[in-house]
């Protein structure tokens, strides 16, 4: 009997011994490439995003959000056909829903351009929606002090920031609740994976660590924001002051092209989404060239810095592109590219 009790108390010892050195809450979380980032960030002690869909409200799917995105319209709840959300463009029009940039950590241009014609993705004026979830400020930098109030809701609500697109950039009605949830739920489907991050042998090794030590840790937090962007930079530029001189740099035909091809024509190629036609026909490139020093609504500097004038509601406009989505290089590559195929012809 005492020999019993002492093997009892001996094991009760040992067992309480062990779960004292036992961190709390640890078990071993395994990390992947196909790991979301969000997950870790959360077991890591960060703060959830706020954006989760509700996906209690009738209707809601990440299918009918992706047939949103991609057609402009679904089937509601009752089974019938939606109306289109925008008479002009769709959502892709101008975003991306796959990856587009190489380094998430960076918003370049240059290196985007490469990216996306090595993969046959279009160069566009907005930013991917792949990773939108994982991001928690909007219409930055210049969208913010230009369009001020008119963002203010938008700045740190996904949900705002959808339905501001949909009215303003894609001219079109506000999502019902249902169509907006199931845009989120699909834009979660998008979410950033840990395999984007581009880690290195050694800081996979700090976050796994830090993930079995079961605590939280704000320095693993830290180290995996610093591998891409929580929000997205706009730098609004005019055109060059004088545009026969443009920016002054030496374009590059080639790249020139590329970005033809992959942004202008996406809108302009059959009037797409656009009733100005953009092609390969040299009468085409004759007109750009004409227009390319003149100060009036066909010159690319004017188009590609400032846009053409959206009039609410009425009809399609074309956004500019921000310093961050065409450097001035681009837009003199662009420029020598017409100058060069409207002499060849
Ligand atoms: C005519 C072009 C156009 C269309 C169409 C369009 N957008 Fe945008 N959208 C933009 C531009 C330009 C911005 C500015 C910020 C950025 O994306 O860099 C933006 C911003 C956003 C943002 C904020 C992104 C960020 O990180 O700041 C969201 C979210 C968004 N759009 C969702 C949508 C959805 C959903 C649709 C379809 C219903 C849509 N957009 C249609 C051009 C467009
Ligand atoms: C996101 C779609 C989109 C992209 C990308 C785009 N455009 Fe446009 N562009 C438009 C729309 C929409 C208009 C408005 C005029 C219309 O519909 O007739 C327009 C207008 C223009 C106009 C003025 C026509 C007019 O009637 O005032 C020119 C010139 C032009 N675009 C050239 C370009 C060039 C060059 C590129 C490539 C750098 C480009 N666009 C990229 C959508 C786009």
């Amino acid at each position: 009997m005492r020999i019993w009790l002492s093997f009892l108390i001996l094991a009760a010892t040992v067992w309480f011994g062990a779960s004292a050195f036992r961190p709390k809450n640890a078990t071993t979380f395994a990390v992947s490439e196909e790991t979301p980032v969000a997950e870790v960030l959360e077991k890591l002690g960060d703060r959830p995003l706020p954006h989760k869909p509700n996906l209690m409200l009738k209707g809601v799917s990440a299918e009918a959000g992706y047939e949103i995105v991609h057609f402009g319209s679904t089937t509601g709840p009752d089974g019938q056909r939606t109306t289109k959300q925008s008479p002009h463009f769709v959502c892709t029009s101008c975003h991306n829903m796959v990856r587009e940039d190489p380094d998430l950590a960076v918003a370049d241009p240059e290196a985007r351009l490469d990216y996306c014609v090595e993969r046959g993705i279009p160069f566009l004026p907005g930013t991917t929606m792949y990773g939108v979830v994982n991001r928690t400020s909007f219409y930055n930098g210049d969208y913010e002090k230009k369009y001020g109030d008119l963002v203010y809701r938008a700045r740190h609500d996904l949900r705002e920031a959808i339905q501001l697109c949909a009215i303003a950039c894609s001219q079109g009605r506000r999502l019902e609740p249902w169509e907006l949830e199931s845009v989120l739920a699909y834009f979660w489907t998008l979410q950033l994976k840990m395999g984007d991050l581009n880690l290195s042998e050694n800081e996979w090794q700090q976050i796994t660590s830090a993930l079995n030590a079961g605590r939280p840790s704000g320095k693993a937090v830290e180290l995996i924001k610093s591998h891409y962007l929580q929000a997205s930079p706009a730098t609004f530029v005019p055109p060059p002051d004088d545009r026969r001189l443009g920016y002054a740099l030496k374009g590059d035909p080639e790249r020139g092209g590329q970005l033809y091809q992959q942004s202008c024509l996406h809108c302009h190629y059959n009037k797409r989404y656009s009733f100005f036609a953009l092609d390969y026909d040299p009468r085409t490139f004759a007109f750009l060239a004409k227009h390319i020093p003149r100060y009036t609504r066909y010159s690319i500097y004017q188009v590609i810095r400032w846009g053409t004038e959206p009039i609410p509601g009425k009809r399609a406009y074309m956004p500019n592109f921000t310093l961050e989505k065409m450097s001035h290089q681009q837009v003199e590559d662009l420029r020598a590219f017409i100058e060069q195929q409207a002499q060849l012809r």
